[in-house]
């Protein structure tokens, strides 16, 4: 039951539109028990940079890109509206970067090209989807 709890916190504080001011009442207008597809896929990218983020401190070079991210251009969102033409193009971003970090040829330092990549997740939620930026901005090594 705690572990229902905690993933209904997660959710409620990860949402989209739970920016600084909001009213609590509003956040907890989030349907709790059906977050979109994109939601789920987000929250998955963001535990898979934390993990790769420790890979990186720890000396370690990240072996696979997590195909899984791909479906960033299909996944069903909470709202239509955010797929946008800018949603498009900063998901490619975000998919070359991501792929760039477990690409050898590319000649740029690991930890920079982490950084690019979660300043892609960044910029996107600029635009976007401010809710989440301070749990995104904690995956920068730096
Ligand atoms: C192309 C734009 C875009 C990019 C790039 C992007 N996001 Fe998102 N993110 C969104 C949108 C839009 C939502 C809302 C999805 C929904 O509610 O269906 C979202 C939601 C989230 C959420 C909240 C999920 C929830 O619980 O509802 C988290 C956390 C998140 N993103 C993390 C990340 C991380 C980490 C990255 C980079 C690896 C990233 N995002 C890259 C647009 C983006």
């Amino acid at each position: 039951m705690r572990i229902l709890i905690c993933i209904g916190l997660i959710l409620i504080l990860g949402s989209c539109n739970s920016s600084g001011d909001n009213s609590e009442s509003e956040k907890f207008e989030y349907d709790l028990y059906h977050p979109s597809e994109m939601s789920l896929l987000m929250n998955h990218m963001l535990l898979v940079n934390d993990s790769i983020k420790k890979q990186i401190i720890a000396g370690e070079i990240p072996q696979d890109f997590p195909k899984e991210f791909l479906a960033i251009d299909t996944a069903v969102m909470t709202d239509t509206k955010f797929r946008t033409e800018i949603f498009d193009a900063y998901s490619k971003v975000l998919i070359d970067n991501q792929k760039d970090l477990f690409d050898t040829d590319v000649a740029v330092p690991l930890v920079d090209k982490y950084n690019n990549t979660i300043n892609t997740c960044l910029a996107c939620h600029k635009t976007e989807c401010v809710g989440p930026i301070p749990k995104i901005e904690k995956l920068l090594i730096r």
